[in-house]
């Protein structure tokens, strides 16, 4: 623990290099994904979810550093965002918002940023299908992705900020609906569920960043275990603290003891065998699970699991310290290998996350 503490600061102190050389190279630019290492390429987005992430890493940043730059910097990154709390076309406003302006005003108490944070979870909710029960995802109507597990929780906290009875309604029947027809008996998830649009009916699982309808994309996995998470601290429904938990047992059984999992757990003979992105998202989620879960021997477990994650992230295999001309901090992380993005690559979520678990590790919370 003692060697994790300081390899947690040297990843810091790295990724401090590395956040103000992408930042003073190329400002106001968000970056979704790595080519050959460098952030700055004419690849496709596919969509627009990633722009919370790098304000979320300033705001980080200044956690540990109290360094006044970075404060200006993670200030700065957030307002360039504001607009998008009204964005309708993406499903993604909690990755936004929660890593930027509810940071922002965790450290202020401003009601006038908690407003944005508020406004936030409004507007996501209206992503909401009564016909099926979730909030559709940003491909279609009839279509709910396990990714929105990390995003609900803006919805929950707008209820519990305003009182307002619907967003707790909405919110519950979401996270109801994605457990029942997204999490599977052994703890696995589907990536996808596609409704029937004029009846609301349950059709079929599916995935766009996995390896097949039927199998268990690894950071789909990792959404629903920090996602579930984080449903039951908000409502102490002991049914997402049990997801959550089947969720963080798949994980544990099916991942090679260095604690980093596959792009996806069933393909046979996997292309890409290591997906660091959905290992400190991973690690981060245990960190939470360890102290939400009442049983102190699976705490520990947990806890003890994802120190190995981090263990093994922070070493040069992963940390770029040690690779010349790298831009990004982790390495071997993948954003959506059948389109060819970001394929073995840095991603600005994946540095987020392992930035997050890591200042869990020093004590930030
Ligand atoms: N679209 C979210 C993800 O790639 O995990």
């Amino acid at each position: 623990m003692t060697d994790l503490i300081s390899k947690s600061r040297q990843a810091f102190d790295f990724a401090g290099r590395q956040l103000r050389q992408l930042i003073e190279t190329h400002p106001d630019f968000f970056p979704i994904y790595t080519q050959g290492g460098k952030w700055r390429h004419g690849g496709e987005a596919w969509t627009n979810w990633c722009e919370g992430f790098l304000g979320g890493q300033l705001w980080l940043m200044y956690r540990h550093t109290a360094d006044p730059y970075w404060r200006t910097q993670a200030e700065h990154y957030s307002r360039l965002i504001e607009h998008r709390k009204t964005d309708r076309n993406v499903h993604d406003l909690g990755f936004l918002f929660w890593s930027t302006w509810r940071r922002w005003h965790a450290l202020t108490g401003d009601p006038a940023i908690n407003a944005v944070v508020i406004e936030a979870g409004r507007t996501l909710s209206l992503r909401f299908k009564e016909r099926g029960r979730y909030l559709r995802s940003f491909v279609a109507d009839e279509s709910l992705f396990i990714d929105i597990m990390m995003n609900v929780g803006i919805i929950f906290y707008a209820a519990q900020q305003t009182g307002d009875a619907e967003l707790t309604r909405i919110a519950m029947q979401h996270c109801l609906t994605t457990r029942r027809y997204l999490v599977r008996g052994d703890g696995s998830t589907a990536h996808e569920g596609i409704f029937d649009t004029d009846t609301g009916e349950f059709l079929r699982q599916s995935t766009h960043q996995g390896w097949r309808d039927d199998s268990s994309w690894a950071r789909g996995l990792a959404w629903a275990l920090y996602g579930f998470g984080a449903a039951y601290s908000f409502t102490q429904d002991a049914r997402f603290l049990q997801t959550a938990e089947a969720c963080a047992a798949f994980y544990i059984e099916r991942t090679p003891e260095n604690g980093v999992p596959p792009n996806d757990w069933d393909e046979p003979n996997p292309q890409l065998r290591q997906e660091s992105s959905a290992a400190a998202i991973a690690a981060s989620g245990l960190l939470n699970l360890a102290r939400l879960t009442g049983d102190p021997v699976r705490g520990r477990l947990y806890r003890d699991y994802a120190l190995r994650i981090l263990d093994t992230l922070t070493e040069p295999e992963f940390l770029a310290l040690d690779t010349p001309g790298w831009e990004g901090i982790l390495k071997h992380g993948t954003y959506h290998w059948r389109r060819g993005l970001g394929v073995d690559e840095s991603v600005m979520w994946g540095e987020y996350f392992f930035l997050e678990a890591l200042g869990k590790v020093l004590g930030y919370d």
